[in-house]
């Protein structure tokens, strides 16, 4: 049907003859000569309709919608100097057309502009209403072919390392990633469900004992959670999996990828090895797993300080086993006032939803003097105000913010109000943001962390992941050291988000089953969960390893995009609906009834009817 891509054309096709199919992006009449903006996949091309080629041909033209299909031919010439459009990469050509055919028109309104010549913001309802419609926008062109090249860099690096793509199941049994599983029903198997993989974690692990020896897999995962930017309920892992090395050599390898991937895509050279940090350390300057190390304002505790002051409620934190710790905003005196920090204000409500009751302050004066609203100054003297300023790195002009309280809470509330003002004050300078790549390893992740709801610890990552040697001690012990131990786990950070994680596992059986117990589950239970993994352990597991990177999120970090919504062709909405096709939706009794499913679902609609009468 056609020649070339609209997008193709250069001056070396001038005076061929070309026939090309694609979108109305624009049509304009300028005084007796239509030009048409015909676009494909590969780019936007202008069509000059002259009278002189035809009667029929111009009416034709004259009439045209916006995103009506055509297919033309035509004679590529050279544009006038002054009709040159140094912004298109056919900016010197043009097709003459000779001939100009409706493939199919535009019924109704369209809902919004799709011109690459428009970049008004859409709302995004209508986009993912519409998608097909968005999907044929520049910016979801591009953004779908970098998706597939960082896909095809991946494939093209792990394939030439011997490893192979393996597909899992889909319809499966529950995982434990951490979220609420999407359940199916079985029908044959009336009162039995299936669960919908929230990563191929265990299948991966079997496949190493089944002899693969380097598995990946492009993964479409699915996780029942509360959705933000960077989480959607059906998300894809770019997967792996390893035996036979350590920790060490699949770190190394996994930076190769990520720097192979950055190469193709990004035409970037990362330096190599990224930096490492630990959990804890992680934790203790910045209150966060997934730092971002793209600025300072590094969380201090100061404990020390407090702990024998006067100032009850920061010497009662301490007292209770909590902590109190502070971020020094850099020349915050004269830029914050206290109405954003106090109760009300923007930096308080921060601190408020990541559950603090409040923001305690204090102000760098000239001459070192402090101010503080509450009673910290009073309740500090001297030696102590100097050892403060000298701990904070504090100068005059500075504000410090504290929080106090249980450790984790601190933690939580000054890694959003340090992530806020991060981005408030831009502290991440032009050079440092979008298109900057600050990569970071966190290692040594607990093993477990205690669930106050349920009354039990449950593990951090999953409970697969193999605990530091070291922490362990001998089999005897691993009731009593277990719970406090490392796993030889590591996530990759890039820029304050998560990009991927993974561990070493367990390959023995009797530790797995020990980790099982120390998560709560009876050995009953563990049997009947986990008999398959621990059967599989007992014939010959030999030691592996793996991680998944969040592909939708590296690539939405690669697309300089805010949302991973714009790296998914047909993503759902904060409320895991799919817009477009308004799934999920109702079935019909018979088919519920199949399912052997009743459901006590009521309507919310047919509740307000029954009120209203
Ligand atoms: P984890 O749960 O850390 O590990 O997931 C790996 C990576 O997947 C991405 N991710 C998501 N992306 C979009 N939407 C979501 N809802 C979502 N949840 C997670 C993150 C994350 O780093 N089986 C283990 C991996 C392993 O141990 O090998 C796992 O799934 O970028």
């Amino acid at each position: 049907m056609r020649s070339n891509g609209c997008g193709e054309l250069r001056t070396k096709h001038i005076s061929s003859n070309v026939q090309l199919c694609g979108w109305v992006d624009r049509c304009r009449d300028h005084g007796g000569v239509i030009f048409i903006d015909l676009r494909d996949w590969s780019g936007t091309i202008q069509i000059t309709v002259d009278p002189d080629q035809g009667k029929e041909l111009f009416a034709t033209a004259e009439n045209l919608r916006n995103e009506t299909v055509l297919q033309i031919t035509g004679k590529v010439r050279s544009r006038p100097d002054e009709a040159i459009n140094q912004k298109l990469k056919t900016g010197e050509i043009e097709v003459l057309a000779d001939g100009l055919q409706i493939l199919n028109p535009v019924i109704g309104n369209l809902p919004f502009t799709v011109s690459i010549h428009d970049d008004e913001p859409i709302k995004e309802e209508l986009r993912l209403r519409h998608r097909y419609l968005d999907l044929r926008r520049e910016r979801m062109n591009q953004n779908l072919r970098l998706r597939h090249s960082t896909i095809k860099a991946a494939r093209d690096f792990l394939e030439n390392d011997n490893f192979i793509e393996v597909e899992t199941p889909v319809l499966t049994r529950s995982t434990p990633e951490g979220a609420r599983d999407y359940l199916l029903p079985s029908r044959v198997c009336g009162g039995e469900w299936f669960a919908l993989p929230q990563s191929p974690q265990l299948f991966k692990q079997l496949l190493m004992v089944g002899g693969l020896e380097r598995y990946y897999q492009v993964a479409r995962c699915f996780r029942d959670e509360d959705l933000r930017s960077d989480r959607q309920p059906e998300f894809t892992q770019l997967d792996l999996e390893m035996s036979f090395m350590s920790q060490e050599e699949i770190l190394e390898l996994n930076e190769k990828l990520i720097a192979a991937i950055w190469k193709t895509v990004k035409k970037v050279d990362l330096k190599l090895p990224f930096p490492r940090m630990t959990w804890h350390e992680a934790m203790a300057r910045y209150g966060t797993d997934r730092p971002d190390t793209r600025f300072g304002m590094e969380l201090i505790e100061v404990n020390a300080i407090f702990q024998a002051s006067g100032f009850k409620v920061f010497s009662g934190a301490i007292a209770a086993g909590g902590s109190v710790k502070c971020i020094t905003v850099k020349n915050g005196n004269n830029t914050l006032s206290n109405v954003r920090i106090k109760p009300g204000g923007d930096i308080f409500s921060e601190a408020q939803k990541a559950g603090a009751g409040g923001l305690a302050f204090i102000r760098v004066r000239e001459e070192g003097e402090i101010d503080t609203i509450g009673a910290i100054k009073e309740n500090l003297n001297d030696e102590q105000k100097k050892i403060l300023l000298k701990k904070t790195c504090a100068e005059p002009g500075d504000l410090i913010l504290f929080g106090a309280g249980k450790t984790e809470v601190v933690n939580k509330c000054l890694d959003r109000v340090r992530q806020f003002l991060g981005q408030e004050l831009g502290l991440i300078s032009k050079n440092q943001g979008k298109g900057h790549w600050n990569f970071l390893w966190v290692l040594d992740f607990p093993m477990f962390e205690f669930n106050t709801e349920e009354k039990r610890l449950e593990a951090l990552h999953h409970p697969f992941c193999s605990p530091h040697p070291e922490d362990l001690g001998d089999k005897s012990e691993w009731q009593k050291t277990l719970p406090q131990a490392r796993a030889q786990a590591y996530d990759l950070v890039l820029n304050g988000l998560e990009i991927g994680g993974g561990s070493l596992r367990i390959h023995d059986p009797e530790l797995q089953s020990q980790v099982l117990k120390t998560i709560g589950l009876s050995s009953q239970q563990a049997k009947e969960q986990f008999g398959f993994l621990i059967n599989a352990l007992q014939m010959g597991a030999p030691p592996h390893g793996g991680i998944a990177f969040g592909l939708d999120r590296i690539v939405m970090l690669l697309a300089g995009e805010d949302s991973i919504r714009d790296t998914i062709a047909f993503p759902k909405t904060q409320q895991a609906r799919c817009l477009m096709t308004q799934a999920p939706a109702s079935v019909s009794d018979g088919q519920l009834k199949e399912l052997h499913i009743n459901s006590t679902w009521i309507d919310q609609e047919e509740i307000h009817n029954d009120m209203d009468s």
